[in-house]
């Protein structure tokens, strides 16, 4: 980030300055600066300043003699002025000239007279150089490491290569639970008894629904829309209208509640209905009896999925519900904590998510492994990619500076299904993660989510247009529950920022 420019003499001074030699006569150097329309010269010796003639003087000077003609400059100059050096800062010379009751001071530089500035002009710009105030923090770029706000919703513990939501490991959730109980544990703050699972599953499933109003027009939306993601942004901005959502600040904490359940349960019926439009097919309903992941897979192929594998997209989603103070979390906050409604929020992380550097590499990481084709190219292709300064996708996390537990994890999960690119990915993982030892050396550069999350979704037959909305379809989640602390406790979310462009304020041209 550049650093913010200082004003100097030198950019409020006028150059060339007009002078006069001391021996020249009063009336010979009044009519110059007349003519000239300055108030002061500087008097030279050579291009060594050694005197000042002002306005002042020759008021001085009519008031008491005669005969300009006859009288020399150096008698009524004042002689070795103050002067200012062109690279101070206007706030210095300012503060150091002040007091004299000066109206210009000759600019010198190594004994050379350079330009002269007016008082007046180095007050104006002093008095407007951007001030520090107090108590302000510059944060690093891209916000790295700064706590902006309290949650108990969950954090990442980059240096161990853990996770938790509350107070459970990720990891484990995923591996012991259905998505179902972590839904409620980051709605309601605990996982539930059998009887709390069966009514949330009950309040859950007539929100699957897509509302009516924003049914009729899915196929447009489907096909104005370039992919999902655009797709399902515009959706959900139209259930939350329809809906009527409110603003957050003006509604009880329970109708924020019921906004943002109905935005997360709709979303996987939204994401499969338009990918199914899209592809001129007709959207499935919701399956009263499957499994969160079992019934994402069913509004996708009309096919009851192998256990194994619906379960399998499920813990991916669960791993990828939550994750620290991430881009698109920060996003919804933000918005949110302006009071706006559930829906501009959700429709904001959707946004913040579709962006490569955070929800759209896991198919761009596929992608990867294409290119590279067989194993035997893969050292050839990475070195080359590295060196030309490219990112290789599904490598490299903000937080995590050893294994992402979540590609670990994903990778046992691929392992368990027998996904095919399952040994093709394992040796271009090791392959990346020594490359980048030995191109970006002390980076810890290691699979994040996305790398394994690809493998897995393609085996679970989820094709890769869907990848980056899979991640939404859970991540809404994680969004919800930040946004209900957010909004349970708000302040407006208002940072400042450093000004760095040309220094205003600068006349605004005429119209021509
Ligand atoms: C995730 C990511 C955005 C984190 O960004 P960040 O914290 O700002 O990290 P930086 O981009 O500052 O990276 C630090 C250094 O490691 C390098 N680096 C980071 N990820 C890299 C990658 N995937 N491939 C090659 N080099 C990488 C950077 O070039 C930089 O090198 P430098 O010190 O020579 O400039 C970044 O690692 C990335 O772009 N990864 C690829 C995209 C991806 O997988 N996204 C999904 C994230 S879940």
């Amino acid at each position: 980030m550049s650093q913010h420019v200082v004003r100097t003499v030198a950019d409020v001074m006028s150059a060339p300055v007009v002078t006069a030699l001391p021996s020249e006569s009063i009336s010979d150097v009044s009519a110059r600066m007349r003519d000239n329309g300055v108030g002061s010269v500087v008097v030279v010796d050579g291009a060594r300043p050694i005197g000042i003639l002002t306005e002042r003087d020759l008021v001085r000077f009519g008031a008491e003699v005669a005969s300009g003609a006859a009288t020399k400059v150096s008698e009524w100059m004042t002689a070795d002025p103050d002067c200012a050096g062109p690279s101070e800062g206007v706030q210095h010379a300012f503060a150091a000239l002040a007091d004299h009751g000066y109206r210009h001071i000759p600019v010198v530089e190594d004994d050379n007279l350079v330009g002269i500035v007016s008082m007046r002009d180095l007050m104006r710009v002093a008095q407007i150089q951007p001030v520090v105030h107090p108590g302000t923090i510059e944060a690093p770029p891209g916000l790295e490491g700064v706590i902006v706000a309290e949650t108990s919703v969950g954090d990442v513990r980059g240096l161990e290569g853990f996770y938790h939501y509350r107070q459970y490991d990720a990891v484990e959730l995923a591996a012991k639970r259905r998505l179902e109980d972590v839904w409620h544990l980051l709605f309601d703050g605990r996982l539930p008894s059998d009887t709390e699972r069966a009514a949330f599953v009950a309040e859950i499933k007539p929100l699957r629904r897509i509302p009516e109003s924003v049914a009729s027009v899915l196929p447009s939306i489907a096909a104005a829309s370039a992919n999902v993601m655009e797709g399902l942004r515009t959706a959900i901005s139209l259930v939350a209208a329809s809906e009527g959502f409110q603003p957050t600040l003006d509604i009880p904490a329970d109708e924020r509640r019921t906004n943002a359940l109905q935005l997360c349960a709709v979303t996987p019926t939204l994401i499969m209905a338009l990918y199914r439009l899209k592809a001129d097919d007709q959207p499935i309903e919701p399956h009263d009896d499957l499994g969160y992941g079992a019934n994402y897979l069913w509004m996708l192929t009309g096919e009851e999925p192998d256990p194994d594998i619906g379960r399998a997209v499920e813990q991916y989603q669960v791993t990828t519900i939550d994750h620290g103070f991430n881009a698109s979390t920060f996003t919804a906050r933000v918005i949110v904590s302006t009071g706006a409604d559930v829906g501009a929020a959700v429709v904001g992380g959707i946004g913040a998510l579709s962006g490569p550097l955070h929800g759209g590499a896991p198919s761009r990481a596929l992608d990867l492994l294409d290119a590279i084709g067989s194993p035997d190219n893969a050292r050839a292709y990475l070195v080359d990619a590295v060196t030309r300064g490219e990112k290789i996708m599904g490598f490299g996390h903000r937080v995590y500076k050893t294994d992402d537990p979540r590609s670990v994890f994903l990778r046992s999960v691929a392992e368990r299904i027998g996904a095919e690119k399952i040994a093709f990915a394992k040796s271009v993982e090791q392959t990346v993660v020594d490359v980048l030892a030995e191109l970006k050396p002390g980076r810890n550069l290691y699979a994040n989510v996305e790398f394994y999350a690809g493998v897995v979704m393609e085996h679970c037959g989820l094709p890769r247009e869907l990848f980056t909305p899979t991640f939404a379809s859970s991540r809404v989640i994680g969004w919800s529950a930040n946004l209900l602390e957010q909004a349970a406790d708000n302040r407006i979310i208002r940072p400042s920022a450093k000004y760095v462009g040309p220094l205003p304020p600068e006349p605004v041209p005429d119209v021509e």
